[in-house]
């Protein structure tokens, strides 16, 4: 089945569920958690936090038509803000038409950080650490046989020696392969079992051993090409060319200021940390993550998205980001509705979900920029605004289209008018 689904936003809940379970080969027990989160045992919530009194739900809607090398996939999106799905979903038909995504990645390898204090000679401990290397790996390793078992493990060492204002620090990098795991856990717990023996060799004092958020080594990539025949707007009379040159003018704006950079990057992250929260995965690493390394690649602040013109004019979007998402270890296999999301995606690697949100990423910020660069974000918003108007001065079933097309219409999204609005309606 093909994730490419036309007016699939004005089908009932049932029916979008209904499509999903076919689409994914799912039995009505496996989507139970998504359609009913009032089923999801509470011990469980208890098991996941401390001191908790209940939940906060947040609607789970789901991304249509994203071809991402070359497979199908509808997309599992939980946020609270309107128009980021429609908007991803929006990037990812016109992506389809050029082909789609082709995303790929790196090994899923992490950083752990251990820092020395109080060295005697930094940079001859630096080399007495290298020195020790395998030895070093192995006592990492020591702690997690499963992981080295599935392929992964610590694999490397990197040393740097750093000046501060408490006298120079050495500092570790453990960097560690976590497969299908997020990988705090591990990582964490491989860099507190090397402290002791970098204490022992180089006459320091561990303070800190923690995983960086930095993951410069696990990126995800992903390109789409959107061809310029399919951007104009005949409403606002843009052909095509001129989108495009818009869309590039937006985009130029972010890599020379990063007031704009902030919020262009921010579009992206609306995007990946929806799918994030629907899949279970820490949505506060991978923010950290991807606003760091959009500094670090560069030296300076800089988008995480690339916009280019092809030979033909057509519009070429590319984006690197580390994303540091797993599939088990952590609440992806535990909680109910995230096991759902990961169904409904059928991903079987935590590099495949990688890809998946480095290319909702790029669909969510290609819309974004298409928007603002022609009608301007508040018109999306404003129908989607309207709906809650509507239903809010009581308007049901088709009634809260009616009356949402005649408010937006009005430019007059207030309740009051709303109610006037319903009356005259019923009265018809
Ligand atoms: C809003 O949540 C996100 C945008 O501001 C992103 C952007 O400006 O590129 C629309």
């Amino acid at each position: 089945m093909k994730s490419e689904i036309s007016g699939f936003y004005k089908m009932s809940i049932d029916e979008r569920l209904k499509l999903v379970k076919e689409f994914a080969n799912l039995g009505d027990a496996d989507l139970e958690p998504v359609k009913n989160p009032a089923s999801i045992d509470p011990k469980m919530l208890d098991r996941m936090i401390e001191n908790v009194v209940g939940c906060m739900m947040l609607p789970m809607g789901i991304a249509v038509n994203f071809l991402i090398n070359g497979k199908d996939y509808l997309v599992p999106m939980a946020i609270e803000e309107a128009s980021v799905v429609a908007a991803a979903s929006h990037g990812a038909k016109l992506a389809r038409a050029g082909g789609g995504f082709t995303a790929t990645t790196t090994e899923p390898v992490m950083i752990g950080q251990v820092q020395l204090t109080r060295v005697p000679d930094p940079y001859g401990a630096k080399m007495r650490i290298l020195e020790h290397r395998e030895e070093i790996l192995a006592m990492a390793n020591e702690k997690d046989p499963v992981l080295v078992k599935l392929g992964g493990g610590a694999r490397d060492l990197n040393v740097r020696v750093l000046e501060s204002r408490r006298g120079s620090y050495v500092v570790v990098h453990l960097l560690v392969n976590t497969r299908d795991a997020m990988g705090a856990n591990a990582v964490n717990t491989m860099a507190e079992a090397v402290a002791s023996f970098l204490e022992k060799i180089t006459g320091g004092r561990v303070v800190l051993r923690i995983l960086s958020n930095l993951a410069v080594y696990r990126l995800a990539r992903a390109r789409a090409l959107f061809k310029k025949e399919l951007l104009g707007k005949d409403d606002l009379e843009l052909g095509g060319e001129d989108v495009v040159e818009a869309i590039l003018d937006a985009y130029e704006l972010a890599e020379v200021d990063p007031f704009r950079c902030a919020t262009h990057n921010k579009g992206i992250m609306n995007g990946i940390s929806a799918v994030a929260i629907a899949t279970g995965n820490d949505f506060r690493a991978l923010e950290a993550g991807a606003h760091s390394y959009a500094f670090y690649a560069h030296g300076t602040y800089k988008p995480l998205t690339k916009y280019e013109k092809d030979a033909e004019g057509n519009l070429v979007g590319t984006i690197e980001i580390p994303l540091a998402v797993g599939l088990v270890g952590g609440v992806t296999a535990v909680h109910p509705t995230a096991k759902a999301a990961i169904k409904i995606l059928g991903v079987k690697s935590a590099q495949e979900l990688a890809g998946i949100m480095a290319s909702v990423g790029l669909a969510q910020n290609f819309a974004a920029l298409r928007a603002l660069a022609t009608e301007g974000i508040q018109k999306g918003h404003m129908s989607l605004h309207a709906r809650n108007i509507a239903a809010t001065a009581g308007a049901v079933g088709e009634e809260i289209d009616l009356i949402a097309e005649k408010l937006v219409a009005e430019r007059k999204i207030r309740v009051d008018r709303a109610r006037e609005l319903l009356e005259e309606l019923r009265r018809k």
